[in-house]
């Protein structure tokens, strides 16, 4: 499988900024065996894609309706109109500060995928739910409740994000990462069928150029999802290679 490498940007970003997100589309174009984009800010979203036409995009959240009376809110036909691709949905920043649940997640995914847009659905354990040893059924849980029935391997990738290694430097054992990302594709296999094996499985939290190439490497650890080392192409350049040494 392809790795897929997509970068999240979070609340980063301004107009002066453009230019990283150009630099980082030229370096992705040179990284033939790898699929990669970056989840911007909604500000950014149409200059950049007007400014990049060739370079996956990306929104890092939408609404459930398609219009109305929902202010500062996002439909998924706004993102694709801003010539988006791809939206992240259930970030564990938002299921925490928006109290978003698996249902509105599944909902959100479900609108993005209904309008052609593809959602990375993201998933992760506490420290302390790991810590109790329910991380496994944490995670599970949340995939149950957040992949919509109309989910295909095209149209979904999963993100498995364990909250503590967010922005921490810290990061699971291989063993561990092992273990869930083989939970995770079993589960989808049972869920999805056959295609249940082909879709996307990203590990987040993080990843970075010194620990990229092991995460990778990891059986169904199908790319990665990337925060604080996306902000740069200085940063981003040794995940995209060691994407593309170890993808197919
Ligand atoms: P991080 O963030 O790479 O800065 O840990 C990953 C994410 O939250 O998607």
């Amino acid at each position: 499988m392809r790795k897929y490498i997509v970068g999240n940007w979070k609340m980063n970003g301004l107009r002066s900024d453009l230019g990283v997100i150009g630099q980082i589309a030229a370096l992705a174009n040179t990284f033939s065996n790898v699929d990669s984009g970056l989840c911007i800010p909604s500000t950014l979203i149409a200059v950049a894609t007007q400014q990049y036409p060739h370079f996956t995009i990306g929104g890092q959240d939408v609404h459930t309706a398609t219009s109305g009376a929902h202010t500062g809110c996002i439909s998924a036909a706004m993102l694709i109109d801003a010539g988006a691709s791809v939206v992240i949905v259930g970030h564990s920043e938002r299921r925490a500060d928006q109290f978003e649940s698996d249902a509105l997640v599944q909902a959100k995914a479900q609108a993005a995928i209904a309008v052609g847009l593809s959602a990375i659905i993201c998933v992760g354990e506490t420290e302390a739910q790991r810590d109790n040893g329910d991380a496994e059924n944490v995670v599970l849980g949340q995939i149950d409740g957040s992949i919509p029935d109309s989910a295909t391997s095209d149209s979904v990738s999963i993100a498995y994000e364990p909250v503590w290694a967010i922005g921490t430097g810290r990061i699971p054992s291989v063993d561990d990462v092992t273990a869930m990302h083989s939970a995770i594709r079993a589960r989808l296999v049972a869920r999805l069928g056959d295609d249940g094996s082909k879709m996307q499985i990203l590990y987040g939290g993080s990843m970075n150029g010194e620990n990229a190439a092991t995460l990778l490497a990891i059986p169904h650890v199908d790319g990665g999802l990337i925060g604080g080392a996306s902000l740069s192409a200085e940063k981003f350049a040794p995940i995209l290679a060691a994407a593309q040494d170890i993808g197919a």
